[in-house]
């Protein structure tokens, strides 16, 4: 299974990092694509990039155009785009294709193959929204990183696994990251 793992500018880096973690213990190790942005946040906010790239099959940066993924043909089974920012969002909704990871998840949609988004910003815009829908209607699964508090967390890890454990089920991976109502 090929699976892809973008992780974007936007808050909540760790929750890419644990999509990683979780792939690679399960024997799934993504190929994993980190934007500019992404790295910058990095200063501010706990991410491990040397750890997601040992648990990777390959690491590349968003402007490593002449990768295998810039292809349909590579044969991408799923992918996820986790945290995703606003501005990814809307260079995916609109097929732009700017750059490896636009790149990659537009060869998908090609496909017809599994994309799932974890949009993360608030409050949201109305360009937000409308992107949000455009994906909706080609049959992307949209995750937003929404805390439940009925799930009485803990610590931030608790809320990093529900998360993941929310998008690994919109994959259809199996995991046990939460406690499942019920
Ligand atoms: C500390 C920090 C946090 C940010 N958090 C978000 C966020 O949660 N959501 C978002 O859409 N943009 C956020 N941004 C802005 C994006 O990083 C910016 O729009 C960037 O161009 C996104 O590029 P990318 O989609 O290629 O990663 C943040 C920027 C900084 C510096």
């Amino acid at each position: 299974m090929k699976v892809v793992v973008a992780i974007t500018g936007a808050s909540g880096l760790i929750l890419g990092q644990r999509l990683v973690e979780v792939l690679a213990a399960q024997k799934k190790k993504p190929y994993t694509i980190v934007s500019d942005a992404a790295l910058k946040i990095s200063e501010y906010e706990p991410f491990d990039l040397e750890r997601v790239r040992s648990l990777s099959v390959e690491l590349f940066k968003e402007n490593q155009l002449e990768a295998a993924l810039a292809s349909s043909s590579f044969g991408v089974d799923a992918m996820v785009i986790a945290p995703c920012s606003m501005k990814t969002l809307a260079s995916v909704a609109n097929g732009l294709s700017d750059n490896l990871i636009s790149r990659a998840a537009e060869n998908v949609l090609k496909l017809d193959k599994k994309l799932v988004v974890a949009p993360r910003d608030t409050p949201l815009s109305l360009n937000a929204i409308e992107n949000m829908r455009k994906l909706k209607l080609q049959n992307v699964s949209i995750v937003p990183p929404n805390i439940a508090y009925y799930i009485k967390p803990k610590t931030v890890d608790d809320l990093t696994n529900f998360f993941a454990g929310k998008i690994l089920d919109a994959l259809g991976i199996e995991n046990n990251l939460y406690r499942r109502w019920g």
